[in-house]
């Protein structure tokens, strides 16, 4: 297991990046991410009392308004949630510190998402005690959706992300950073994420109390208006459900 992590800082935490994210909506590859969460969460999901975990300047969070959810939203950078309420100025956007969020009350909501979030947290630690107190926020039904890149990511081209000037990504271990160019946002300087297995995920949920109710990875199709490249056949992008375990 590797935890070469320590130069690791977070990608969102500053200004530049923040304000290029903001103007990010759901191009291309993002299209993929969002959309069959609408029919996956109404399959899984009951009530509306949501937390957006890692909510960023509030696209997920929107997202989950549209749906009916009541939603706050969550992050560890004060950047991204300066943007967030510009978007949203009535919304409820809240900086936290990790794996301490019982004040927002727990055994109460129906849904944590979590859209790419996990995917700049390093450490297994750190995972499991935020996951752990993501899952004490859960009502006796309620469901955490947790949506990060696949393994594949990082070594395929896409509509909107090339890795290609990255090859060292094809040794990448758990815990490894990553980097990619994101195509859609005017900054294109190497977004840095951390690496993780599916098998690694699934040790992660089950370290934090969590049982794996289902895992979706949404392929593109050919009648979608976007220029698809690895999208047809390799999934950018898995999807898990999980609920609290007894
Ligand atoms: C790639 S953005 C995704 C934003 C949003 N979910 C979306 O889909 O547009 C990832 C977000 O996770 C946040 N984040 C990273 N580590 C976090 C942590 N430990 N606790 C809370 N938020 C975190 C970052 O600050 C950033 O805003």
């Amino acid at each position: 297991m590797t935890t070469n992590y320590t130069n690791f800082e977070n990608s969102w935490g500053n200004q530049t990046r923040a304000e290029s994210y903001a103007k990010l909506e759901f191009p291309n590859t993002y299209y993929l991410a969002y959309r069959d969460l609408p029919e996956i969460i109404s399959k899984h999901v009951t009530g509306n009392r949501a937390i957006d975990f890692g909510c960023g300047t509030g696209r997920s969070t929107r997202f989950l308004k549209k749906l009916g959810f009541n939603v706050t939203g969550i992050d560890i950078s004060a950047e991204m949630l300066a943007n967030a309420r510009k978007f949203d100025e009535g919304g409820d956007y809240r900086i936290v510190t990790n794996g301490e969020y019982s004040h927002l009350g727990n055994g109460q909501y129906d849904l944590v998402q979590s859209i790419f979030t996990f995917d700049n947290i390093p450490g297994w630690q750190i995972r499991t005690e935020i996951l752990t107190g993501l899952k004490d926020l859960l009502k006796p039904s309620g469901k955490i959706v947790c949506l990060d890149s696949t393994p594949e990511l990082y070594t395929n081209e896409w509509a909107s992300f090339t890795t290609k000037d990255f090859p060292e990504n094809w040794h990448a271990r758990t815990g490894d950073i990553v980097r990619d160019i994101m195509l859609d946002v005017e900054d294109r300087r190497p977004v840095e994420d951390i690496f993780w297995t599916v098998e690694d995920y699934h040790k992660l949920f089950s370290d934090a109390g969590l049982i794996l109710e289902a895992t979706y990875t949404p392929l593109g199709y050919s009648d979608e208006p976007f220029e698809w490249k690895s999208e047809f056949s390799i999934a950018p992008w898995m999807i898990f459900v999980l609920r609290r375990g007894m």
